[in-house]
């Protein structure tokens, strides 16, 4: 249905048709419009790089790269002191840190979380922690890695009640795994600080602490994938910052070319400063328009009271999100979520996830009430993701709800009658 739909214009969280009508994005694209649809400023830059120069070969735009690199790390953990923007999508980002970490210690292996996602090409496939998107590519799974379980307290995967008392058996596995399964063979652990795309999935208080103490044990270097949360998705700059990750190496994409200007940059400790240009470097990396998207994101981000709005206003939806679950909690299981990057988990009577009315949701909210809505796991799974951009006012938080509101109302009767309350 969504075929039938071309956007021909964007304002903030506002997307138009080329029949004039408006929908609204509630899901800030692929969560890479962070700053809205044809943000004034960033167009403004846009234009005007665009006009002076759009490409020169990397080996003359170094200078830019280093100050647009040098504006990230301000802003970055303070051990995080160093970088490389010589790429230009998530994946290859994601590459270039395994890349950094095999170099730095000669090891090979790869941790990463079930239910993760860090790219999509060959490599970050192979350690998915969604095993449906290897399914098809069957050279994908001879790549030696561990997946471990996800710190998934909703749904834990041993059925503990709650942490701190469970001991953190999911992070004891990544000790096992190292420790046992790969004979001492693991270079790095990558970890995404929320878990987006398997379903909104935050870590519970303590999780980290135990991974980071694990990781210097058995000196593995840890990777903060921070391409869904980087760049202000959690009301913080980082999240690595806000959860005290502790990374080694932070990757970012999505949020940090602002207006879906493609970007992407890998951040890390001094000592992993290893790599040599011809070992991890594209023809569009730090590209011109990207670096001038990514000044401005930053500047824009950083100005005072931005990110203070987006932890203000993330209460305020994460409140109205919780209310909906009062009203129709018989369909939505659980409300999680931290500044703008919020999930609805979607059940059936026996609180089972309910991948069918997720997607059945996300297509009603299209349908009948013109707002864009995503699911975890590319419609396989059953979270529904609310992730405005993050200049969405309060109004704008509240015109969502409204909407989400109007659509679980819209599907009560359905419930009824399939007999799923009982
Ligand atoms: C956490 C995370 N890492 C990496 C990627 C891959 O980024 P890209 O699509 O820019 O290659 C994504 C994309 O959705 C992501 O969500």
């Amino acid at each position: 249905m969504s075929d039938n739909i071309n956007f021909v214009k964007g304002r903030g969280i506002h997307l138009y048709t080329d029949q004039q009508e408006e929908y609204i994005d509630a899901v800030s694209g692929t969560f890479n419009i962070s700053l809205g649809y044809s943000h004034p400023e960033l167009v403004e830059v846009l234009k005007k790089q665009v006009e002076d120069l759009i490409h020169a070969s990397s080996s003359f735009t170094g200078d830019i790269a280093q100050d647009v690199l040098d504006d990230i790390l301000e802003q970055a953990p303070e051990y995080i002191t160093d970088g490389w923007m010589r790429d230009i999508i998530g994946s290859t980002a994601n590459e270039g840190a395994i890349k950094i970490a095999n170099k730095y210690n000669g090891k090979s292996e790869v941790v990463s979380l079930a239910l993760s996602h860090h790219g999509q090409t060959l490599f970050t496939t192979a350690i998915s922690g969604n095993a449906f998107r290897r399914k098809s590519f069957p050279h994908t799974i001879t790549i030696q890695n561990g997946v471990v379980p996800a710190p998934y307290c909703y749904r834990c995967p041993y059925g503990a009640k709650g942490a701190p008392a469970c001991g953190f058996l999911c992070a004891e596995a990544i000790y096992d795994y190292a420790k046992y399964g790969s004979s001492d063979n693991v270079s790095c652990m990558i970890i995404e600080p929320v878990l987006g795309n398997g379903g909104n999935i935050i870590p519970p208080e303590g999780y980290f602490e135990r991974i980071k103490k694990i990781c210097e044990e058995l000196e593995i270097v840890l990777i903060a994938d921070e391409v869904q949360t980087g760049i202000g998705r959690t009301g913080y700059m980082f999240a690595s910052e806000h959860y005290d990750i502790q990374p080694d190496i932070i990757t970012l994409a999505k949020g940090l070319g602002g207006i879906g200007i493609p970007a992407a940059a890998i951040l890390f400790r001094s000592q992993f400063a290893v790599l040599e240009k011809f070992e991890h470097s594209y023809t569009s990396g730090g590209n011109l328009l990207s670096l001038a998207a990514s000044k401005k994101t930053m500047e824009i981000v950083s100005r005072e009271g931005f990110l203070q709005n987006v932890r203000e206003n993330g209460k305020i939806l994460g409140k109205l999100l919780h209310q909906l679950k009062e009203d129709y909690g018989y369909i939505i299981g659980d409300v999680r979520g931290i500044g703008y990057m919020w999930g609805l988990e979607i059940v059936d009577k026996d609180g089972l996830p309910d991948t069918d009315m997720t997607n059945r949701l996300i297509e009603l909210a299209l349908q009948d009430h013109k707002m864009i809505l995503r699911g975890s796991r590319y419609g396989f799974g059953n979270v529904l993701k609310v992730r405005p951009t993050l200049t969405a006012t309060q109004d704008d938080i509240e015109e969502i709800c409204y909407r989400l509101n109007k659509l679980f109302r819209q599907l009560q009767p359905e419930f009824h009658e399939s007999n799923r309350i009982s």
